[in-house]
């Protein structure tokens, strides 16, 4: 039998919103520390290109549409990362959405679609994750809010830090209940600050003059930069590890400073 070597070896990992941007770069990270990795998005083509560069580099890989708000596409999706790799030992409830906008002209239901992905998502896939991690003796939850989930940011952002502050104590909670239920489920958050991904570039392209809105958000940033994915996908990879087995309902903040001041 070949050995697997790696931080994550032999684990199982499902990650949502893996087609794209922190989710891609975290599936990459634990597909190269020796998980096998399902990547979970709405977008099926693009899962599928994603899932194609990790095998092309020789890692393990499957794509699955998944809907994080729907109740049966979360079930299907987990049943899948079963029968393709044995066991789940790993969710990342990465996928997001940054819609929101001014509370004046926010419509009801868009600020439900906001709490649909990014907090029912949350619930879901800590719900049907565990499910699956107690048949296999425990396993890790990293969800990902953001520097919006610990602190308000203006500008139309009101939907988007109430659905990632929710992602925050969710997370809290979920740690306790499942502790106390001594299930070895352990439950985070990483809380990134601004990340070069294409979630930023479609923020920052709803301003008038996206140029200057670039300049802007980088004044706030103590370190002169965004992050990058891979900064994330570190962040990920020590919480989904065994390296971190006695840290549960913590809130891991990735921002360069950004909330420090
Ligand atoms: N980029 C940042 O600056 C930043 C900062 C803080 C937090 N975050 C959070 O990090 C996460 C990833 O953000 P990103 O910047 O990589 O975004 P991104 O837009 O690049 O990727 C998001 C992915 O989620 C998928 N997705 C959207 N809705 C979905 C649904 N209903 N079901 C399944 N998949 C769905 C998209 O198809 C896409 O592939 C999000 O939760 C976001 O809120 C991002």
């Amino acid at each position: 039998m070949v050995e697997r070597t790696g931080r994550v070896a032999s684990k199982v990992a499902l990650v949502t919103g893996a087609a794209s941007g922190l989710g891609k770069a975290t599936a990459e990270r634990l597909a190269a520390e020796g998980a096998a990795v399902l990547i979970a998005d709405i977008r099926a083509e693009a899962a599928e290109a994603a899932a194609g560069v990790i095998r092309d580099a020789g890692g393990r890989a499957e794509a699955h549409p998944l809907d994080v708000t729907s109740d049966e596409s979360w079930q299907d999706a987990v049943v899948h990362a079963e029968r393709a790799f044995g066991k789940l030992d790993i969710v990342v409830n990465n996928a997001g959405t940054a819609d929101g906008g001014w509370i004046h002209k926010l419509s009801l239901e868009r600020w439900r679609k906001v709490m649909a992905v990014n907090l029912d998502g949350v619930f879901l896939g800590i719900k049907h994750g565990a499910e699956a991690m107690k048949r296999n003796g425990g396993g890790s939850i990293v969800n990902i809010s953001s520097v919006a989930g610990l602190v308000g940011i203006a500008e139309g952002a009101s939907a988007y830090c109430a659905s990632k502050g929710g992602v925050t104590l969710l997370t809290r909670a979920a740690a306790l209940e499942f502790a106390l239920l001594k299930n070895n489920i352990r439950v985070n958050s990483v809380h990134p600050g601004y990340m070069q991904t294409p979630m930023l570039e479609g923020v920052i392209n709803t301003y008038r003059e996206p140029d200057a809105a670039r300049d802007a958000l980088m004044k706030n940033e103590p370190m002169g930069r965004f992050g990058e994915p891979k900064d994330i996908a570190n962040a990920v990879l020590y919480l989904a590890s065994d390296e971190a087995a006695f840290v549960t309902g913590t809130q891991l903040v990735v921002d360069g400073g950004y909330i420090a001041k």
